[in-house]
């Protein structure tokens, strides 16, 4: 049964251990259905979510800190989206937009279009996930320059598929073994402030002496890299890549599926920086849940490819873009961009001192409701992997659901939905520090 908005869950509430009796049971039939290869943070069942609320099988009701890995921005089961799903299943499913068109696809596209930096004009075609998005821009970029290379950098992460998998950074657990990659893949140092790495300098020189410019298409560039730990490059690394390339008619592609659609306190992390970059590519919480991705770009740039040559059966399916419309409606008439801030401000009033007091800390850092907690040794740098396991079970333990990340593993990252309440925002930092001290 799905739960009404006045019913949904509100407060956080533990009924037994984490995970109870009910989700393990589960989890052993899990265990014999799924591979080891699709992994689990938490093995709590969920049956049902509030503003802010995940509710297991055992009763038990998490405070959310994930928004499914910063896909629920504008909450889970948003009434407005859960609306828009239920009317638009009633009156058709599918056509497939390369068939027979509808307007929501065209309404998303234009909304994208509006949405995403600069004035310049603009097109989009929509597709199923972040990595279909990724895929699609480098199709597109190539296309249109006629070159081949593309470069990525250090602690990114773009996706699960041969390609997007040779764009990410990280070997394990996205890479190992799954090789050979894709050709033409260049990698530069990424602007990682805390280790004193990726000066723009650096990942000029790197570029400048091991890549061929008038070969390549584009750099793919996430803004804020979310996976590699919540790492904020440096002020003006962006700008200064974005120049570099702009010179050598290199195209900039910002991989805006984790910080886009208010996450950082804009609609786009690239705003922040005063970039604007020649495609986007988005996912994630563009959809308040539903899979659907964005390609967004010049027109000009858009346009070259030729009919068919980009598109697919479900990219922009009817239900997906009535729920991206109502997402996109729901941030908007709830000013959560805006929440996005105080979020963030709120996070770092608590946290942002616990590197001088917390040993283990090494550095909080982020961008509104974007944030990640480094965890270091004795030295204030070696990566501390064992310690940040021990906060994410303590937080899971006590009812508060926090993700990993980091190309060390060592960052607590912090994606909570931005239509949470300032009482659970604040439960939830209250258990996060006792997990911390206890650490
Ligand atoms: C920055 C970034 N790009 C791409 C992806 C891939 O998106 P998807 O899992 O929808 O394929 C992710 C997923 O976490 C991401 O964080």
């Amino acid at each position: 049964m799905n739960a009404t908005p006045d019913e949904a869950p509100r407060q956080r509430r533990l009924l037994t251990e984490i995970p109870g009796p009910r989700s393990r049971e589960l989890w052993a039939r899990r265990e014999r259905a799924i591979p080891q290869g699709v992994s689990t943070t938490l093995p709590v069942f969920v049956v049902r979510a509030g503003p802010g609320i995940l509710e297991d099988v055992d009763g038990n009701r998490l405070i959310d800190f994930g928004s499914g890995i910063s896909t629920t921005n504008a909450g889970n089961s948003a009434p407005l989206v859960v609306e828009a799903i239920r009317e638009q299943a009633g009156l058709f499913t599918h056509t497939c937009f390369q068939v027979t068109p509808y307007v929501g696809y065209v309404e998303v596209c234009e909304r994208l279009n509006q949405l995403t930096p600069g004035d310049h004009e603009k097109r989009s075609f929509l597709v199923n996930s972040g990595a279909e998005a990724i895929e699609n821009v480098v199709k597109v970029a190539r296309y249109a320059t006629g070159r081949p290379g593309i470069v990525a950098f250090d602690h990114g992460f773009h996706g699960r598929t041969l390609l997007t998998m040779t764009l990410t950074g990280k070997e394990m657990p996205y890479k190992r073994g799954f090789g050979p990659f894709a050709p033409d893949v260049h990698r530069a140092p990424y602007s990682y402030p805390f280790r004193g790495t990726g000066h723009l300098a650096d990942t000029i020189a790197v570029l400048e002496t091991t890549v061929a410019a008038d070969e390549v298409a584009a750099v793919v560039v996430e803004p804020i890299a979310g996976e590699g730990g919540v790492v904020v490059p440096e002020p003006g690394w962006l700008a200064g890549l974005a120049g570099w390339c702009r010179e050598r008619g290199i195209l900039v592609v910002a991989d805006e599926v984790q910080t886009g659609f208010g996450r950082t306190g804009d609609w786009f992390a690239c705003e922040h920086e005063e970039v604007v970059p020649d495609l986007v590519a988005t996912a994630k919480s563009l959809g308040g849940g539903l899979p659907i991705g964005g390609v967004t770009g010049r027109a000009e740039v858009m346009d070259s490819v030729h009919p068919g040559g980009v598109g697919g059966t479900f990219g922009g399916n009817p239900a997906s873009c009535a729920a991206a419309l109502a997402t996109i409606r729901t941030l908007e008439s709830e000013g959560l961009v805006e929440r996005a801030r105080v979020i963030g401000e709120v996070v770092m009033a608590r946290l942002g001192k616990l590197a001088s007091t917390v040993a283990s800390v090494g550095e909080v850092r982020g961008r509104g409701a974007m944030v990640g907690i480094e965890f270091v040794g004795d030295d204030g740098i070696t990566p501390d992997r064992e310690a940040t396991g021990r906060v994410l079970r303590r937080c899971h333990e006590a009812g508060l659901l926090v993700l990993s990340a980091g190309t060390f593993g060592n960052v607590i990252r912090l994606l909570p939905p931005l239509v949470i309440s300032d009482e659970l925002l604040d439960e939830g930092l209250d258990i996060l520090e006792r997990a911390l001290v206890a650490s």
